[in-house]
């Protein structure tokens, strides 16, 4: 017998109304579905807003938001105003960024295989730091540079070069990208991470400004970050450049009895890790889960609710993988409650499954809800606010759900339901 859905789970600033419903920042998620409608995000303002100060706190403007987690005009400002750069990954998230007013001295480019197209944006805008990836990246910087494309200061775009230090981060295959065998960066152990800095050391198109590692994501061992630091260090130190950039990575807690680290913990182990190792380098991060996936819910509607005799029950809502694919590409795990009943207990296992056309479509494998559970009611999956609008899709053509930013009572909507005739908009074949 489940008991209520883990405290801990829900936005920081969530509280029971009077009726027994889920709050969120003083609004009330019954109100919220009403409202907007559902499938629905709701994000608690607040808490995205403490997370990016938390990191800002330890590592000042080298706190780095990885959009990746979660994107919009919205969010790109947030973590803007509150002292964070951001990582941008694509030509895509780094349009949205300037479109945001996001200046471009305060972004770091990212991504692997990064176009031709890609980096003349880059150079052109003005970002304030590369993370170069691949030797090809650093030939196609020199052509671009060698053809006239600079940036706005006509000085040598600064960069990092992003290395594998040959850390595995104890976390899925598909999301651990330090270890040797991976498509990310340069490899440390085989030396070809040296030659890279040599390479743009020598170049006149780049000035080479730190090394950056991204040892994986979801990892809750602190300790891997202390590894990657004290390896990073090794490997950096000799060449005396003024940044170490660890990535993210930190992991949340999705699931009753999963703890993570608190970004200030994280930060602690990292910034001691260094000052153990004699790094004198500037580090920075680059969190994208740790600031936002705690900080929202989903609001689905239940349509179908099936009990398979001696199988189990199946409880069907509004949306899907194409709000959260997470659980059908890793296969993770996540709570679901009642929004009217958040300190209800759960009795009922239940499998939570989305509309598509796929039997493998599911949001919750195996859920927990309370007996009571009807049509119509308001099921909320809470630590979706990362990987979740940001990974979404169109499959089968469901409509992307709107974005609510709830803020001291108030229910700001900062990304539109998509309609039926966005969905036409980029079809020329009518
Ligand atoms: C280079 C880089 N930095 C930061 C992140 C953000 O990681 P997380 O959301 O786990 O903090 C990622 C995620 O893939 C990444 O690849």
């Amino acid at each position: 017998m489940a008991g209520p859905v883990p405290w801990h789970l829900l936005p920081e600033n969530s509280s029971v109304g009077s009726k027994g419903q889920l709050m969120i920042a003083g609004c009330d998620t019954l109100e919220l579905a009403a409202e907007f409608g559902t499938p629905v995000f709701a994000y608690d303002e607040e808490h995205l807003r403490a997370r990016c100060r938390e990191a800002v706190a330890a590592f000042g403007s080298h706190a780095t938001y990885a959009t990746k987690a979660f994107l919009c005009g919205a969010m790109a400002k947030l973590a803007h105003e509150e002292g964070m750069s951001l990582d941008v990954a694509t030509g895509g998230e780094l349009h949205l960024a300037l479109a945001a007013g996001v200046p471009a001295d305060r972004l770091v480019m990212h991504g692997n295989n990064k176009s031709v197209a890609e980096l003349a944006m880059a150079l052109e805008a003005g970002v304030g730091r590369i993370v170069v990836d691949a030797f090809e990246e650093l030939d196609r910087i020199e052509q671009l540079v060698a053809g006239g494309t600079t940036n706005p200061n006509e000085a040598p775009q600064k960069v990092l070069l992003r290395v594998t230090p040959g850390v595995e981060a104890h976390t899925h295959e598909f999301i651990s990208t330090g270890q040797d065998d991976s498509k990310f960066g340069f490899t440390v152990s085989t030396g070809v991470a040296a030659a890279a800095v040599e390479r743009a050391k020598a170049s006149e198109s780049v000035e080479l400004v730190g090394i950056h590692a991204h040892i994986g994501s979801q990892v809750f061992r602190a300790e891997s970050f202390a590894e990657a630091v004290s390896v990073l260090g090794a490997f950096a130190q000799p060449f005396g450049l003024p940044e170490l950039v660890i990535g993210g990575g930190l992991g949340v807690a999705y699931v009753e009895g999963e703890e993570a680290p608190t970004i200030s913990q994280w930060s602690k182990i990292v910034l001691d890790g260094a000052a153990a190792a004699g790094i004198t380098a500037s580090i920075g991060v680059e969190p994208g889960r740790s600031i936002a996936a705690a900080a929202a819910v989903t609001l689905y509607t239940v349509g179908v609710r099936k009990d398979l005799a001696g199988i189990r029950t199946y409880v069907a809502v509004d949306g899907g993988m194409s709000d959260n694919p997470r659980p059908v590409l890793y296969g993770s795990g996540y709570e679901s409650c009642l929004a009217r009943a958040v300190e209800a207990p759960r009795p009922l296992p239940a499998r939570v499954v989305g509309k598509h056309c796929e039997s493998g479509d599911l949001l919750v494998r195996d859920g927990h809800l309370p007996d009571d559970l009807a049509l119509d009611d308001i099921l909320a999956t809470p630590v979706t606010g990362a990987y979740g609008h940001s990974m979404g899709s169109n499959y089968n053509k469901v409509l992307r759900p709107p974005v609510v930013f709830c803020r001291d009572g108030d229910a700001r909507l900062v990304v539109r339901r998509e309609t039926y005739d966005d969905l036409l908009l980029t079809d020329l074949g009518f």
